[in-house]
């Protein structure tokens, strides 16, 4: 057996980890130690204030107490039992995350991740029209398993996941005749994100969510959110769908994953009742999904955001935010909504992103070389952009 090494010292972490781990990830020279609400203290005992939430997952913050009480009272009583039990853990984490969702969204399927949420999600598109072609747009990111990515028009992503799943469908982000024109009768449904993040914070105008769902009912195809991301209070509403920024427009199909369990993996569909009509026994399925720790932490989640009203803090320190940052003259755009912005600079977002983790504070670039994104928890508060903005005005002095 080959011996195992404790780790000691700082630097010894770093290096195992280039030593063990496939060196996949470009990453930050920070090592995560604990959290607690936006901020991330690391093993040397600096403090960051983070913006990025962890890749938007740490959408209550790190450690919400709430919701790390709900996953250790639930490891305490059953770590787990696949979906051939009832559960009243799964029970209620389904009510719950129906009841915040638009009320046609009446029935939840639990799977691991965004990308297994997508892949399930146009499955379920398929079996309810009996087509089989998917369009989605330029920019749109979707997952890295098989037809996720074969649906993601990003970057070199269809290339690294080539040999690609067929009919895959592009059409342009913002115009509905780019759509039109591909949306025939072998179309099985329209992913999209409705904010498409990762592109550099992208949205479209109400208009154009509204279009879609009328070319959706006029050509019986499936109309996918997938609010991996925008999902779970980040923009300010619990979901873009229904939201007004979507001119109420509700999808047939919800994908969710990142923030839904604060950290805990868990992905989901929220579906129709027509949708569901068409999933019968077996079409659908994963050992994990629904696991009664994931589903603590989704009700836990859920309850965190309501109790401390984070919806609303979303949409009070945005304004503030976006007035702030009217005082840096470089930041020439604020692209998103709520929580999911993309702050768009005269110049190379990526030494911005340096520029500010060198003051300690952690934030994200995205495909688009002049965007940074900023996916902070939703606690986050005035005083803390406040440092945000300081940082900036130090670094462009
Ligand atoms: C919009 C969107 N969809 C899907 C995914 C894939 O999610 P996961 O990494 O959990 O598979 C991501 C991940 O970044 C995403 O941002």
């Amino acid at each position: 057996m080959k011996a195992v090494r404790a780790i000691d010292k700082l630097t010894d972490t770093t290096s195992l980890e280039e030593q063990y781990q496939l060196a996949t990830y470009k990453k930050m020279p920070v090592v995560a130690e604990r959290g607690e609400g936006v901020w991330l203290y690391a093993g040397d005992g600096e403090r960051y204030l983070d913006l990025y939430g962890g890749h938007a997952v740490c959408g209550t913050g790190h450690c919400h107490p709430h919701v790390v009480k709900a996953v250790r009272e639930q490891t305490e009583k059953l770590l787990f039992y696949s979906n051939l039990v009832y559960s009243e853990t799964r029970a209620r984490a389904a009510e719950r995350l129906v009841s915040v969702a638009p009320d046609l969204l009446s029935k939840a399927f639990f799977c691991n991740s965004g990308t297994e949420a997508n892949e399930n999600a146009m499955r379920m598109a398929r079996f309810a029209t009996g087509r089989e072609n998917i369009i989605t747009f330029a920019g749109g990111f979707h997952g890295r398993t098989a037809d996720a990515i074969s649906a993601t028009f990003l970057g070199k992503y269809r290339e690294i996941g080539k040999p690609n799943v067929p009919g895959h469908l592009k059409a342009e982000f913002g115009d509905i005749d780019s759509v039109a024109a591909l949306a025939d009768d072998s179309v099985a449904a329209i992913m999209l994100e409705p904010i498409q993040s990762m592109a550099g914070v992208k949205m479209a105008e109400p208009s154009f969510y509204r279009a879609l769902r009328e070319l959706c009912d006029e050509r019986g195809i499936v109309l996918i959110y997938d609010e991996v991301q925008t999902g779970v209070g980040r923009t300010g509403d619990w979901f873009f769908a229904g939201s007004e920024a979507s001119d109420g427009v509700v999808p047939d199909i919800v994908t969710l994953a990142k923030a839904l369990g604060s950290g805990i993996p868990v992905g989901a569909c929220l579906v129709t009742e027509a949708i569901a009509s068409h999933i019968k026994e077996n079409d659908l399925g994963t050992t994990f999904g629904g696991g009664m720790v994931a589903m603590a932490a989704v009700t836990a989640t859920l309850e965190a955001i309501e109790g401390d009203r984070m919806l609303e803090n979303v949409r009070e320190v945005e304004s503030y935010l976006r007035e702030r940052l009217k005082e840096i003259e470089q930041v020439v755009n604020v692209h998103g909504r709520g929580f999911l912005l993309g702050l768009e600079f005269t110049d190379g977002a990526k030494t911005v992103h340096e520029g500010l983790l060198a003051q300690r504070i952690i934030t994200g670039t995205s495909s688009d070389p002049k965007v940074l994104r900023l996916l902070p928890p939703l606690c986050l508060q005035r005083d803390q952009v406040d440092m945000m903005v300081d940082a900036l005005r130090k670094m462009f002095a």
